[in-house]
């Protein structure tokens, strides 16, 4: 039984699953990367354009490495760090040039030294513990460059997308199950609200994703993802998309 998000990907089974099912050619969260890849690499290009040296990246929870081997060709050095040995196994295989840190940042604050320009954080926010989440914010803030390092985070379960009526119809239909389906949802207001009170604010919202991941596995399937393709990337619909990424600077308030 999983008792907390920290464990959630320590099996190896686990990580097995996330690379070969989760991120799966035909899957649903490798269509939604395929579109979400080249905004978030257009986003790392430009910041590190606009500045005068060597960008240092952290992508914070990296697991295997998705999100940092797409990033770390992009900036002067790359840390990654993550709870899991078993994923952080499978990212020093993808990302040759980055740093990989195995451990717990807030008990142990030694394990990020210095400030980083860029921070990213995928996938972790959703279905972590809610009083987790507003700890590892801030936690991030204290090493995010001030005042206009980048932080950029994603919530992948929008309540206030057509994904909702399908996660209301699992949670009934798994009510009492195994406690390792994440079935979680957040929205872009409650989002908000976190991030503004971990000391960030949003300075650009952009969403991935709007018709409901249950019809990627129907014989709609290719239609569906040329529909997503074409109408519910970037700034199409945001408060609506399924997947939502946050482009934060700090508040200032902490
Ligand atoms: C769904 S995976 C996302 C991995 C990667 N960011 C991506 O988008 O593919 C969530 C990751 O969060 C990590 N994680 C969970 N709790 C953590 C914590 N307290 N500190 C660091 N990483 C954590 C897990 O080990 C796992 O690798």
């Amino acid at each position: 039984m999983i008792t907390s998000y920290a464990e959630r990907f320590q099996q190896e089974s686990d990580v097995a699953f996330y690379e070969a099912a989760e991120y799966g050619a035909e899957s649903y969260a490798t269509a939604i990367w395929q579109l979400q890849r080249p905004v978030l690499e257009n986003l790392v290009k430009d910041f590190s354009t606009a500045q005068t040296g060597p960008v240092r990246l952290l992508d914070f929870a990296c697991g295997t490495g998705r999100v940092l081997s797409a990033l770390e060709p992009l900036v002067g050095a790359a840390d990654g760090v993550d709870i899991s040995e078993n994923m952080v196994a499978v990212a020093r295989g993808k990302c040759p040039k980055a740093r990989l840190l195995v451990g717990d940042i807030l008990a142990q604050t030694e394990l990020l030294q210095g400030t980083y320009d860029l921070i990213t954080c995928f996938r972790f926010v959703l279905n972590a513990e809610p009083g987790l989440r507003g700890r590892v914010l801030r936690r991030l803030r204290q090493v995010l460059r001030a005042p206009d390092g980048l932080l950029l985070v994603n919530v992948h379960g929008n309540s206030r997308s057509l994904r909702h009526p399908a996660i209301v119809w699992r949670r009934w239909r798994e009510h009492g199950g195994n406690g390792r389906t994440m079935l979680n949802e957040m929205s872009p207001a409650a989002a908000k609200q976190l991030l503004a009170e971990s000391g960030f604010e949003v300075v650009q919202q952009i969403g991935f994703g709007v018709l409901p991941p249950t019809l990627y596995r129907t014989p709609l399937r290719r239609m569906v993802a040329a529909v997503d393709r074409t109408f519910a990337c970037g700034n199409f619909w945001p408060d609506r998309a399924i997947d939502i990424l946050f482009v934060c600077r700090r508040n200032g308030k902490l």
